[in-house]
């Protein structure tokens, strides 16, 4: 049975209140419309391309129920009239005989910097440990230093730049073990919040 996120608030470093949760295929508006938010740059580095909109393939993925080998995690929060995605991080298992899975991270840009980032990845990592993945391994521009800042924290290894892009691997941790115990700060306050049903 793949093990699910019971969803919870917490806040960011401005004070205000998100949701965080996982995705589902219900969700297919709200991500268009974070997608929506997003600058040209902050799509590029999520995608490593120029990437003008969201395919209906893409959205399938995004918005698909998690299960034992992948999951998109939200965070959003009550804006005046409705909902305002905020975030999203997913991992999917790279094959079903082993225990890495790649994993990107997306937040809208007038959010980024709050340590929501920081908030996903912990959830994120709390979500793939509980249904058996103990790598993690993200595609990362060499640019993106807000994204290397945040797996180094973890104990990331960086392999070397190629054409500009680097292969970055994490080992993570279930509950009690030195991975888990190696998170810090804000990464180590999500993966204790982050409780798996
Ligand atoms: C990369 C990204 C996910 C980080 O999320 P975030 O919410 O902005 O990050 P946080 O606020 O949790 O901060 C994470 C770390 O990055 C650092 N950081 C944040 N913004 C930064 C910036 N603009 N420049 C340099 N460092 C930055 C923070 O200081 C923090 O470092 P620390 O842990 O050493 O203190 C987000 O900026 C983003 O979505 N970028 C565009 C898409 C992208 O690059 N996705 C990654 C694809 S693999």
């Amino acid at each position: 049975m793949p093990r699910t996120l019971i969803p919870y608030s917490t806040l960011l470093e401005t004070g205000e209140q998100v949701r965080v949760r996982e995705v589902t295929p219900a969700d297919r508006s709200l991500l268009l419309t974070g997608f929506a938010q997003l600058s040209d740059r902050s799509r590029y580095l999520r995608f490593l391309a120029a990437h003008p909109s969201l395919s209906e393939a893409e959205l399938d993925a995004l918005t698909a129920t998690g299960n034992s080998s992948h999951a998109t995690i939200g965070a959003e929060r009550q804006g005046a009239d409705a909902i305002e995605p905020l975030g999203i991080a997913r991992y999917i298992r790279l094959r079903p005989e082993d225990n890495i899975a790649e994993i990107a991270l997306t937040i809208v840009d007038h959010a980024q910097g709050l340590g929501l980032g920081s908030i996903l990845l912990g959830t994120l990592i709390r979500h793939a440990v509980a249904n058996g993945i103990r790598e993690f391994v993200a595609l990362v521009h060499a640019e993106n230093t807000a994204m290397r800042a945040l797996l180094r924290r973890l104990g990331a290894h960086e392999g070397l730049p190629d054409y500009g892009q680097i292969e970055i691997r994490v080992p993570i941790g279930p509950p009690g073990s030195k991975e888990a115990a190696a998170l810090a700060g804000s990464l180590a306050d999500a993966y204790q919040r982050a409780v798996m049903g």
